[in-house]
């Protein structure tokens, strides 16, 4: 079966307790539940992973690069948290990696500070899904699914 990867960033191992007002009140298991309901409507499997760690992001969009160049699985969709504005390495590992991504931020990053304003990852994602709360990753896979389509 064809997969989809949903990757997490810093701090989204705490959604639904941090800053509600602005994240909402799911949590990170919950946001998983409605991947794989979505993804599976497509009749994709969702891997789902979320870490603090640059590194280790930048490891696991390498493996997705080969597993899509393999056939298995279409891409990723990705929230990078606050790597999105600083993570020169995040931007290199999808470029190199030629790994199709879908960048999805929670919040409407425009409406809020400064520094949130520019992302190092949107010049190498396919697209972009910003605002719109956790829907945000349903959104995100299904415009995965069409710009993959072959
Ligand atoms: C975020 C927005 C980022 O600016 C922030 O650092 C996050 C979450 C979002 O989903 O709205 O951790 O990516």
């Amino acid at each position: 079966m064809t997969s989809v990867l949903i990757l997490n960033g810093p701090n989204l191992n705490l959604l639904g307790t941090r800053r509600p007002e602005i994240y909402g009140s799911a949590t990170l298991a919950d946001v998983e539940e409605l991947c794989r309901q979505e993804a599976g409507k497509l009749g994709l499997d969702t891997v789902f992973r979320q870490s603090n760690h640059e590194g280790q992001l930048v490891d696991w969009i390498q493996e997705a690069g080969t597993e899509v160049k393999a056939g298995r699985c279409i891409g990723a969709v990705l929230n990078a948290g606050a790597y999105t504005h600083t993570s020169i390495a995040l931007h290199d590992a999808i470029e190199g990696a030629e790994l199709p991504v879908v960048e999805v931020h929670i919040s409407n990053v425009h409406r809020r500070e400064e520094f949130r304003h520019h992302s190092y990852l949107s010049p190498v994602a396919r697209g972009i899904v910003v605002g719109f709360g956790v829907y945000g990753y349903a959104l995100a896979i299904n415009g995965l699914y069409q710009a993959t389509r072959t």
